[in-house]
This record gives structure tokens, C-alpha cells and sequence, in this order.
């Protein structure tokens, strides 16, 4: 198939494009290699991780309805997958704008563009950010939404709305994956995961938030990928709009997470206990039998992912 993925130098955009390619999918990738966080992480992954030679990359803003509309009128794609936004809970509350900005009116740039085009199914990263009002555990896709407590949940629950409206009323499939806190190789430097380990390697002291009264489902990029994938090999519609939780069912706790990154570095870290800050949920714990379904199962537990994330970035950053 001929896939556009929309943030493709990104961490999660990035290793699917590796696999798309892998299983000779032609890949149109586009991204505004925006300066949230690093851009040069953001060029290595497509030129040292990726090999450019294998797909396309366009250098391109969602929000320029324009260049979208550009896009779409030169190539013909067959599934869209929607990976671009600007992600991050906690610089969405001083920033919302931004938020509003790319992630609801760059996606409905992309998500008109793409029923324009008549594709039949765009696949859309939303976030677990969309429970963090939620008080039942595990979190379960047929849960009703509580209130979301960041501006980045708020949103992409606004473009999951959105999406079940495309859904409805035009012949479009629309699957909203909400993954839950994706780590790995390549990763996201905005994360904890990745400040705790620059930081205990660096002998610097790491905040701890709420006091250390936190847990995650954390997710192996391949995990993620492979998710992904579930979703888009599935052969049968999978009804009009979709949503699928892609994460661990494990909760780890954030102190024991602290001790095993200490374990793997072989170090200790100079503690900071903190407050909770704005926007954060307490918890996550993902419900994952509805991806189960498709047969997608995790395969990478948290201190494999967690050796694997330590030994790139040490070589990455030559430490
Ligand atoms: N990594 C996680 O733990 C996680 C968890 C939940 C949801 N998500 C969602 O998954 C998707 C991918 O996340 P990621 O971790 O790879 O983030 P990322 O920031 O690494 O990737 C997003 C990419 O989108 C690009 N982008 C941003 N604004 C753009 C614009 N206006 N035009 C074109 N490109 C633009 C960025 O430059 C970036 O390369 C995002 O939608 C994110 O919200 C990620």
C-alpha cells in the first residue's frame, strides 16, 4: 500500500516507518521537524536510524492547509496514519494554543484532505492522556471519558470526537490508538523516562513527582509498532470508528521504576521529591483485551526495554 505517515521524524513515526518499509509498504512521510524538542534527534532518525534512500520525506507544516491540499492533489495514498501533534501534558498548560493548533486544526486539515481523496482508513495516535480524569482502573476504551486534566488530553479527545463524526457520515474508517507512555531507543527526550536516565548518568538529581506516588503502563516502542500494525493488517472493517488502548497492563510504580533504571545504570540518583504538577494523572493502567483480539500481545518487559533504551543512548550520545 502506499501509506502517508504524518510525523514521520518522530519516535513513534519513525520506527513505524522502519517497519512499513520493511514489509514493502511505499512510505510518504511528513513532518515539520518542529523545535519542542531536539530537531537534529528528529534528521538523525530519518537519516541515521531510517534509510532515506527507502521512502519519501516531505518537509511539511499540517496547519498549512495549503501545502496539505498540495500534497494530496500530487499523490494518491490508501490509508493515512496520524501520527503528527504536538505531544507532552505538562507543556500544554502553558501552552494550549499550540495544542489547539496542531493537534485539532492540523488533524482536520489532514482528516478532510484525506476524505477529499476518498482514502477509506486514516489510523490516529490519540493519547491514555484522554483518562487522566478517570478513576476506574484498568482504563477501558468503552469507559466514559471523564473530564481530560491537561489541555494535550483535552485535545486529543477533540480529535477523537472528531474522527467518530468523519466516521458517521462519510465512507471513511477512522482508529484512534491511545498509547499509553511509549518508551524506547530513539526516543522522546521531553519523557521522564529519558530526563531520569540523562540525569542519573550525569550525577544530576531527578524530580520525583507527587512525592513518588505514581505508576504507568509503560509501552516498548515494538510493542506500540506492533499494535500499530495489528490495526492496520486487520483485514476486516473493524466497524466505523475505532479506538484501541495501546499499552502494557502492567503498572509499574514510579519508585520501583526509579530503582530498576538505578539497577541498569548501576548507579544512584540524587532524589528530588516534588508535588504532583498541573495536568498530570496519578495512574495509568491500560485494559488491552480489545487489542488482544487482533492478536497482539506484549512482548518486551519493562526491564528488556528499559536495557535496550540505556544502551542506545549511550551510544548516541557517546557517554
Ligand atoms: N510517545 C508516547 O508515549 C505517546 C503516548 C501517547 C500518545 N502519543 C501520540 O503519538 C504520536 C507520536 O508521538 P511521538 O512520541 O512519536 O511524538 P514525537 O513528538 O516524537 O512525534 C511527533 C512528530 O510530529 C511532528 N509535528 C508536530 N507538529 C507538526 C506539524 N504542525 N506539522 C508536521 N509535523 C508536525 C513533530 O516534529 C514530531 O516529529 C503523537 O500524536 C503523540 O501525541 C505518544
Amino acid at each position: 500500500m502506499k501509506i502517508l505517515v504524518t510525523g514521520g521524524a518522530g519516535f513513534i513515526g519513525s520506527h513505524l516507518i522502519k517497519k512499513l518499509i520493511q514489509q514493502r509498504h511505499e512510505v510518504v512521510a511528513i513532518d515539520n521537524l518542529n523545535a519542542y524538542y531536539s530537531p537534529t534527534l528528529k534528521k538523525d532518525r530519518l537519516n541515521r536510524f531510517l534509510d532515506p534512500k527507502k521512502f519519501s520525506f516531505i518537509k511539511l507544516d499540517i496547519c498549512d492547509q495549503a501545502a496539505v491540499d498540495k500534497l494530496f492533489s500530487q499523490q494518491e495514498f490508501q490509508v493515512i496514519i496520524h501520527l503528527a501533534a504536538m505531544p507532552g501534558v505538562r507543556y500544554s498548560m502553558n501552552n494550549p494554543k499550540i495544542y489547539e493548533k496542531i493537534n485539532v486544526q492540523g488533524s482536520l486539515n489532514i482528516f478532510q484532505a484525506g476524505v477529499e481523496q476518498k482514502i477509506k482508513k486514516i489510523i490516529y495516535a490519540s493519547s491514555s492522556s484522554v483518562y487522566s480524569g478517570n478513576r476506574k482502573f484498568p482504563l477501558a476504551e468503552a469507559d466514559h471519558i471523564q473530564e481530560p486534566l491537561s489541555f494535550y488530553g483535552a485535545t486529543k479527545r477533540a480529535l477523537e470526537l472528531m474522527a467518530n463524526i468523519y466516521a458517521h457520515n462519510y465512507p471513511i474508517e477512522t482508529i484512534g490508538l491511545r498509547y499509553f507512555t511509549v518508551y524506547g531507543p530513539w526516543g522522546r527526550p521531553d519523557l521522564a523516562y529519558y530526563q531520569f536516565v540523562k540525569k542519573i548518568i550525569q550525577g544530576k538529581p531527578i524530580d520525583i513527582h507527587n512525592q513518588g506516588q505514581m505508576s504507568r503502563s509503560f509501552t516498548y516502542i515494538d510493542d506500540a509498532i506492533q499494535g500499530t500494525m495489528a490495526v492496520l493488517q486487520n483485514q476486516f472493517s473493524l466497524g466505523k470508528n475505532h479506538l484501541y488502548n495501546v499499552g502494557s497492563e502492567r503498572e509499574v510504580k514510579l519508585l520501583d521504576f526509579i530503582f530498576l533504571i538505578q539497577d541498569l545504570i548501576g548507579k544512584e540518583a540524587h532524589k528530588n521529591f516534588i508535588n504532583i504538577q498541573p495536568g498530570e494523572a496519578q495512574r495509568t493502567k491500560a485494559d488491552n483485551s480489545k487489542l488482544k483480539k487482533l492478536g497482539w500481545q506484549s512482548q518486551v518487559d519493562l526491564k528488556q526495554g528499559m536495557g535496550e533504551f540505556i544502551k542506545w543512548f549511550r551510544r548516541y550520545y557517546e557517554l
